[in-house]
């Protein structure tokens, strides 16, 4: 076996955790070196084009929204992204606010109806690839918690509009799932 490439049936375990969306023929395709350390595939390019596309195509969150992921996401939020786009996602992080701040860039204020209505796959671009003088987070975050963090950040901007984002319920958007509404979707 080749170092950095899955077996073929390694991959086919592999796969059966990952979500719908990345089973995509295209995806697949340039799916077959797949890393070992619980990353899935990701195929698009770090350009325009391609951050558009993966908005429009990454929607679904793979995972259910639980409370044992937001607890877990929270400080992975406030560590890597709270000091640029401020704990509570406004943008107002400490390296932009402490006095004589040399931040380069205004970081994104998340909480923007422009951001809330934007697709997880435009966060999850974000960090990925980062943007401009924003850094990628793919050595600092695993596959899963990228994704809890997601959860964390529309958590955020729930809580900015009075509403609820939980294991319970979703009032922000049908888009993710409660844990304990799946739970009652397979139950019988
Ligand atoms: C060192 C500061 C810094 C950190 C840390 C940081 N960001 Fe950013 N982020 C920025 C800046 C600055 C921008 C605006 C980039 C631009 O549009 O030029 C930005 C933009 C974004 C955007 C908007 C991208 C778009 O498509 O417009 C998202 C989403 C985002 N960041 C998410 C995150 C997440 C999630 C984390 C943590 C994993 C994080 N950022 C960590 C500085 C940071």
């Amino acid at each position: 076996m080749v170092d950095g490439t899955v077996h073929a049936a390694m991959t086919g375990v592999y796969y059966a955790g990952v979500a719908p969306w990345m089973l995509c023929e295209e995806n697949a395709a340039n799916a077959i070196a797949a890393p070992l350390n619980g990353e899935a595939p990701f195929s698009y390019q770090d350009t325009e084009e391609d951050r558009l596309r993966c908005e429009k195509e990454m929607t679904a969150n793979p995972f259910p929204i639980t409370k044992e992921g937001l607890d877990r996401a929270k400080p992975l939020y406030d560590i890597y992204c709270g000091v640029c786009h401020g704990v509570k996602g406004d943008g107002q992080g400490v390296l932009v606010t402490v006095p004589d701040a040399k931040y380069p860039a205004a970081p994104k204020n998340l909480l923007g109806d422009d951001m809330i209505g934007a697709g997880n796959g435009r966060f999850y671009f974000a960090m990925v690839y980062g943007k401009n003088v924003m850094g990628g987070y793919t050595d600092k975050l695993s596959y899963e918690e990228r994704w809890q963090v997601m959860h964390y950040i529309r958590s955020l901007q729930a809580k900015s509009k009075n509403l609820e984002y939980s294991e319970k319920a979703n009032s922000l958007s049908n888009i993710e799932k409660p844990a304990e509404q799946q739970k009652e979707l397979t139950t019988f």
